[in-house]
């Protein structure tokens, strides 16, 4: 059950990841219903380009924070990273000094120039998220994520964009310096330096979110999976990234799991391949809390499918039958 990691009050960031399709928002959003309803002021943001949230929760949601409808403490946003790359875009722009012709390496100067730290859109989603990382206005933030490739190039960087900030910070120094010679030969008086007081700021910023995202006590990461050996493998890849960048991850969603349906061969042999699956799934996760969801006979929209997909995640232990 994910109930227990609520028993702690330090829990500030749950992050839904996994392959297309197999439940990220259906659990993003059913979780940040109870959570809201449990009294906490919750945050739901969708970093998926193929955003869900809205038709999860039945409502149009959009690239500004906006409250759900009829919950109290809930409010949902969903990143453009379209969007986003447009207004970073016209950030570039306004930084002339980049077109300066700098003595530093030509990878260096070329990776900067073009300035697009690998994956702008995870890049910019990034940016976006750092934006609420640092809102105390909000107990709980839940993140619906996009599917893995895209995840875990977003978890990978923190760390490019500290050195990527970095390198700016040190060719804005030397470019300062340059700039007070001239202006002392010139005689002009000192100006003051924003951008370099913005990218020191970027720079704790991105420190802090790292620090935040693998911090036990304030982040899980929670992979969702069906019992599918597409889903298994993906999983394995993910959780293994996860702890290269020391995320915590001690719970794993296995959603979609077949009903007994009597005399349904079809439905029997879907079952037969899951149940192998479950097994290798429960040994292989043995350490880790497994929370299993059936396969509804409907799609989880709206809020009350929402509340009946919860309870799986926080009331009710379901356990397949394997053997
Ligand atoms: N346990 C379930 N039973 C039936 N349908 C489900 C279940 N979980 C998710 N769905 C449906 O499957 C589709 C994909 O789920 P979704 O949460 O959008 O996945 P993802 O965000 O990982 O792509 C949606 O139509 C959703 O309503
Ligand atoms: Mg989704």
């Amino acid at each position: 059950m994910l109930t227990e990691l609520f028993e702690k009050d330090k829990l500030r960031f749950l992050l839904f990841g996994g392959k297309g399709g197999v439940g990220k928002t259906s659990c993003a959003a059913a979780t940040a219903l109870w959570a809201a309803e449990n009294g906490n002021e919750t945050l739901v943001i969708s970093t998926d380009p193929a955003h869900s949230l809205s038709d999860s929760f039945g409502e149009k949601i959009g690239d500004s924070i906006r409250k759900i409808n009829g919950i109290k403490n809930l409010y949902g946003l969903e990143i453009d990273p379209k969007k986003a790359i447009r207004e970073y875009s016209e950030k570039i722009k306004s930084t002339p000094e980049l077109g300066l012709p700098i003595d530093i390496e030509t990878d260096e100067l070329e990776e900067l120039t073009t300035l697009t730290p690998p994956g702008a859109d995870e890049a910019l989603a990034f940016a976006k998220v750092l934006e609420f990382i640092e809102k105390p206005e909000y107990d709980i933030i839940i993140f619906d994520t996009a599917p893995t490739g895209h995840t875990l190039r977003l978890l990978s960087l923190p760390d490019i964009l500290n050195s990527w900030v970095g390198k700016l910070i040190k060719m804005r120094a030397w470019i300062q310096k340059m700039t007070a010679f001239f202006k002392r030969i010139l005689g002009r008086g000192e100006e003051e330096d924003k951008t370099m007081e913005y990218l020191e700021k970027l720079k704790k910023t991105i420190e802090v979110a790292r620090a935040e995202l693998s911090n036990e006590e304030e982040t899980r990461f929670i992979p969702v999976m069906i019992p599918e050996a597409m889903s298994i493998y993906e999983t394995e890849r993910l959780v293994r990234t996860l702890y290269e960048y020391e995320i915590p991850v001690t719970h794993i969603i296995v959603n979609m799991i077949h009903p007994e349906v009597p005399n349904c061969t079809f439905c029997a042999a879907r079952r037969g391949m899951q149940i192998e699956n479950l097994k290798i799934i429960n040994e292989y996760y043995s350490d880790f809390s497994i929370v299993y969801i059936p396969l509804f006979p409907t799609e989880i929209r709206g809020i009350p499918k929402l509340k009946e997909f919860a309870k799986y995640l926080f009331e009710e232990e379901f356990t397949p039958k394997i053997d």
